[in-house]
């Protein structure tokens, strides 16, 4: 690619920007619920009062803004990829749709990004909004239980939708056909690998 071709540099430089975004977010996301979540479960009250709240105000800015910042590029990278064509403006181009309709390459990325912008507003919407409030003392005693519950089930269910998540980001540039089997086939194996992960979770690395 020419140095001169600024349309592919602006790509490339996108594209960097959101997976490196992305490591950040789904790596905390990962340390919460491959580690933290078993950690916190053997730590007594008294440590836990010491170790987190030193902890997770650091480890939620990186994990919330990782979160913004690969939604932001992950879209603007959309519009460069699908919905422009450099010479004639914007709208959908050939990797969108052809003769036939959507292009297999389309609709791995529209799935791919409807399971990422569920995971953004879980992040954004639920989590965050929760855990600043259980972090700033805002929540009455008695519903502390309840918050803890909330926060950890959308943790949850982030964690899980990564796994597939992920195939919907790779598939488009380096597989592109799509049938229902292949979605079926990447939503079964991206979750089974997270469930192992979980279930593995408590039991490795308590010991070197
Ligand atoms: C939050 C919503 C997200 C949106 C809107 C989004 C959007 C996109 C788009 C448009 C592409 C380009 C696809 C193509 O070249 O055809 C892409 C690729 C990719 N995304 Fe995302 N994405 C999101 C979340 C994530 C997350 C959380 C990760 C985690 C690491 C991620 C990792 C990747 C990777 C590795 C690629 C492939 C880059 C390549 O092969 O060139 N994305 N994403």
């Amino acid at each position: 690619m020419a140095l001169g071709d600024l349309y592919t540099n602006v790509q490339l430089l996108l594209r960097w920007l959101h997976v490196i975004a992305g490591i950040t977010w789904i790596g905390h996301l990962y340390f919460f619920n491959f580690v933290n979540v078993p950690l916190q479960g053997v730590l007594d009250d008294a440590t836990k009062k010491v170790v987190n709240p030193k902890l997770m105000p650091r480890a939620l800015w990186w994990f919330r803004w990782g979160a913004m910042i690969t939604f932001l590029a992950g879209l603007i990278l959309f519009t460069l990829t699908y919905m422009y064509t450099p010479g004639q403006g914007f709208g959908p181009n050939q990797l969108f749709r052809n003769a036939d309709g959507l292009t297999g390459r389309a609709v791995w990325i529209l799935f791919g990004m409807l399971l990422g912008f569920i995971m953004w507003f879980n992040v954004w919407m639920i989590i965050w909004p929760t855990q600043k409030k259980l972090l700033s003392g805002q929540v009455p005693a008695d519903q502390i239980a309840a918050a803890r519950k909330k926060a950890g089930f959308f943790s949850r269910v982030n964690t899980y939708l990564s796994g597939p998540m992920l195939f919907g980001m790779l598939a488009p540039a380096h597989y592109g056909a799509v049938n229902p089997l292949t979605l079926v086939a990447a939503t079964a194996l991206g979750s089974i690998a997270i469930w192992h992960s979980i279930s593995v979770s408590s039991k490795v690395g308590t010991s070197v």
